[in-house]
């Protein structure tokens, strides 16, 4: 099929800055970033928030970066994450009750922070995570951690595990996709944790991730009654109609009523059925990106979906 060739080229094309040159100067993508993004600046990523919140819906907010390639462009990413808290911190429901899920919620890639850097990669990754994740306390808001390419994994677990020791309400992202997931969800479905599962959006080897959607499907499902039948908070977040079912349908098997789970999904996508979800009692958390850097995301949300592909295609070729 097309997709089978377009989704990897897009993916490549999402890592490729000529690529993002020719993408970005294309007067017809601002539309349709305008979907999947909730704008460049703070003040629209709010305006945004307080729709999603007034909607009974919960929220996390990413500001939009991967690899930084340098310390002083990470550190720019902490300042993005401080002022936005600082604005945050009035809209958090203080009266709600301790152990109850936080409505909002930041979420972080760790690249961003600096974790690729050359030297110390690492230790800045972390620090830089710590400085958010204080802010965050204070400010009564959650943050959980993105999974990015598999190369990325160990690395970033570990520096989950370190900063779960000071945060102990710090979620972190599985991907469905790879091999390892399952394992590691049986490793962290521990009291306390917060475990928000996705299938996974880079383009992964065979050896280390299922490539057919039908597998990816089956490895999603044996991850979620891992973390269903465990003691922490699972996040599921899928747009798929046959995950939420199924995590509904798990959830209840496992005891779990509303505030034990969360469903999640993306900002602009199933937007009506998100409502209709909440509607139905169900918690669900929308993924709000918003700032400058959208063109990676922007292009692994293209290559999840052939009809968008299609339309972004006409208009490139009808202008
Ligand atoms: P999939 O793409 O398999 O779609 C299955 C079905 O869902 C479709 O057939 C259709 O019915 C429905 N559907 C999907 N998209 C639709 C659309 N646009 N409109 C209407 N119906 C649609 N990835 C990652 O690698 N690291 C991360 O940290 C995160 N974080 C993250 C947070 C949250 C909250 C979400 C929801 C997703 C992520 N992801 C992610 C992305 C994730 O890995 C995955 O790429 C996308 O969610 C797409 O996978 P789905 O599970 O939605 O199903």
């Amino acid at each position: 099929t097309v997709t089978a060739w377009l989704r990897p080229a897009l993916l490549a094309s999402a890592r490729s800055s000529r690529m993002e040159r020719v993408v970005t100067k294309v007067p017809v993508t601002r539309a349709l970033v305008d979907r999947f993004v909730a704008g460049e600046t703070e003040a629209e990523a709010m305006a945004a928030t307080d729709r999603i919140l007034g909607s009974g819906r919960y929220i996390t907010i990413d500001h939009l970066g991967e690899d930084a390639t340098d310390a002083t462009r990470a550190d720019t990413t902490v300042s993005h994450y401080l002022d936005l808290l600082a604005q945050l911190d009035s809209r958090v429901d203080r009266s709600a009750a301790a152990g109850r899920p936080r409505e909002i919620e930041v979420s972080l890639k760790l690249s961003a922070l600096g974790q690729f850097l050359p030297h110390d990669g690492d230790r800045i990754a972390l620090e830089n995570a710590q400085r958010i994740c204080s802010a965050a306390e204070a400010a009564g808001v959650w943050v959980t951690v993105d999974a990015e390419d598999h190369t990325t994994t160990d690395s970033t677990l570990s520096i989950v595990r370190e900063l779960h020791e000071d945060f102990p309400s710090l979620g972190t992202v599985l991907q469905a996709y790879l091999r390892r997931t399952e394992g590691d969800c049986r490793d962290l479905a521990g009291p306390g944790s917060r475990i928000r599962l996705c299938k996974g959006a880079y383009d992964e080897p065979e050896s280390v991730a299922y490539r057919d959607k039908a597998q990816v499907d089956e490895s999603y499902l044996r991850c979620l009654r891992i973390l269903m039948s465990g003691k922490g908070y699972p996040m599921v977040a899928s747009h798929d109609p046959a995950m939420v079912s199924a995590a509904r349908r798990i959830a209840v098997e496992n005891g779990r009523t509303s505030g034990d789970y969360e469903m999640q999904m993306l900002y602009g996508i199933r937007d009506a059925e998100q409502v209709r979800l909440t509607d139905e009692a169900v918690h669900l958390r929308v993924y709000l990106p918003y700032g400058q850097e959208w063109y990676g995301y922007f292009m692994r949300r293209l290559a999840e979906r052939p009809a968008n592909v299609g339309f972004f295609l006409r208009s490139l070729t009808s202008k």
